[in-house]
């Protein structure tokens, strides 16, 4: 196996400080820990950004710098004014809603652009003083798309790819980017681009196709002499980990607990973080629907939307957040009682072991984004339920839903035909649930996290690297 260079906006870790000092501790996410074992056994390091560490005196920065470099992380440092421009900026104001089809959202005048290049720049430099002849690297999402080609001008003899972690929108949204060819061309310089789904791959090819006359032949595209490949890679979560914690003790006094204080409710979920991609509000008008068109259901179901605060710099975010809190007031003022409230809107991050509680305590699980590249939530729902129970409805524009077509599959613009979903999911007979439910869970754990590392990272090895350059006599 070759070293490993993993690349990607925010390291695997998150930095903590108390009054006891500071601490740099691994993250729980999907990528962090599908990517821990293949990391640490090739001896190679991933690099990132650490996070915003300028609020650390010299000598806390020092302690975390040795404790990231203990877990073979490199970190790239971020200015106040990169933060804001580079991620807050054009990351997420514009190939964020581009790439999710929110293209009234883009700001009217580009004026990030350079120091989305510039920081691109920097990691590839970063990158390159790290590489040894023979390593395989391997750059992670949206905000890095002109690492590659930065890396190949470099290094044209590695070995390099890059995961594309959202949606590829149609050639007719990506092309109105001004800065399209440049942000394609970046990509290029991989020698293979993973996405999600075969709809992402085919959407890319046109878009090569559109704006550089490039043909992809089969999974196959030549640029600059080179061969490119292009492959949809589906991504898992750690199933087993989600499966065992479900089965814990402490996690099962938790979901008894969920279940003894609705005893004579049921229990709707929704987990997300708080993105206007999410669909947050037309699900909750969806239950609202359904309250007002089946008075039966008042007083006998409870909607739990547990919502992670992100990217709070960013003010469509914080406007999206108001209309969430507008609405779950507007439904409860109108739907509570003195004794309950039909929607638990909970604005916090929660540990795994609640999240399997959680999961495992729900009759039904709502995962509505208007798009989302993959939807792992959807996944992890089905892994915590080894009691094969719960009823899942999945968005048609969740990439997952290409591989989870057991669920209840909806229109999240529908409010009206999320509504009868529910009711459908709510009244769905046991063994029918168990059915999906089995399916469901065969497929989550047999593509699983290692399995997604694995064959992304077998296809990399398996491509030729760019001949040598002649230069002329
Ligand atoms: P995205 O990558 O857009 O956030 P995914 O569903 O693919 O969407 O991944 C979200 C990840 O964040 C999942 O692993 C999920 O468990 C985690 N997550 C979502 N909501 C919360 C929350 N409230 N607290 C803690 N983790 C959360
Ligand atoms: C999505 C993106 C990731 C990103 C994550 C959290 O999953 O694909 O690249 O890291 O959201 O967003 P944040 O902006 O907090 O890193």
């Amino acid at each position: 196996m070759s070293r490993l260079l993993l690349v990607s906006n925010r390291l695997p870790v998150t930095v903590k400080s108390d009054k006891d000092g500071v601490s740099v501790v691994r993250s729980a996410g999907g990528l962090a820990t599908g990517l821990r074992g293949p990391h640490e056994r090739s001896g190679g390091v991933w690099i990132g950004w650490p996070g915003d560490v300028s609020r650390l005196t010299p000598p806390q920065r020092a302690s975390v710098e040795a404790q990231l470099a203990e877990l073979r992380c490199v970190p790239i440092q971020l200015s106040a004014s990169e933060v804001s421009r580079y991620y807050e900026g054009y990351s997420n104001q514009v190939l964020w809603p581009l790439c999710h089809y929110f293209i009234e959202r883009i700001p009217r005048q580009d004026r990030d652009w350079d120091v989305y290049r510039k920081v691109n720049e920097r990691f590839a430099d970063l990158v390159a003083r790290q590489y040894q002849p023979g390593d395989t690297i391997w750059v992670h999402d949206y905000q890095l798309m002109l690492v590659p080609a930065f890396l190949r001008a470099r290094l044209p003899q590695a070995r390099i790819g890059y995961f594309h972690h959202i949606p590829f929108p149609s050639s007719e949204i990506f092309r109105s980017l001004p800065h399209r060819n440049e942000l394609v061309r970046g990509l290029l310089g991989a020698d293979l681009i993973g996405f999600h789904t075969h709809t992402y791959v085919r959407h890319f090819s046109s878009t090569l196709m559109r704006l550089l006359g490039l043909e992809t032949v089969v999974d196959r595209v030549e640029h600059e002499g080179r061969e490119v490949r292009l492959g949809a890679f589906p991504m898992g979560i750690d199933a087993q980990s989600f499966e065992n914690l479900a089965k814990e003790p402490a996690v099962l006094e938790e979901v008894r607990m969920h279940r003894e204080k609705s005893a004579e409710q049921r229990l709707v979920l929704g987990v997300d973080r708080l993105d206007y991609t999410k669909g947050i509000p037309r699900r909750l008008v969806a239950v609202q629907r359904l309250l007002e068109r089946e008075p039966a259901w008042r007083g006998r179901l409870r909607f739990i939307q547990v919502a992670v605060p992100s990217r709070t710099g960013v003010e469509d975010y914080a406007t999206y957040r108001e209309q969430v809190d507008e609405l779950v007031g507007r439904i409860n003022g109108l739907y509570g009682s003195v004794h309950n409230v039909p929607v638990h809107y909970l604005y916090r991050s929660f540990n795994e072991k609640q999240l399997a509680a959680l999961y495992r305590a729900a009759d039904v699980m709502l995962v509505t984004p208007t798009r989302d590249g993959m939807n792992l939530v959807a996944k992890e729902f089905c892994a915590a339920r080894p009691d094969e129970d719960g009823v899942l409805v999945l968005s048609e524009f969740a990439g997952a839903a290409d591989e989870l077509g057991d669920a209840l599959i909806v229109n999240p613009y529908d409010v009206e035909g999320m509504a009868d979903a529910l009711e459908t999911a709510l009244d769905m007979p046991q063994e029918e649930r168990r059915t999906r439910m089995r399916i469901l869970r065969a497929r989550v754990k047999e593509y699983d996290v290692h399995w997604w590392v694995r064959s992304f990272l077998d296809t990399l090895e398996a491509t030729p690297l760019a001949p040598p350059r002649v230069e002329p006599a």
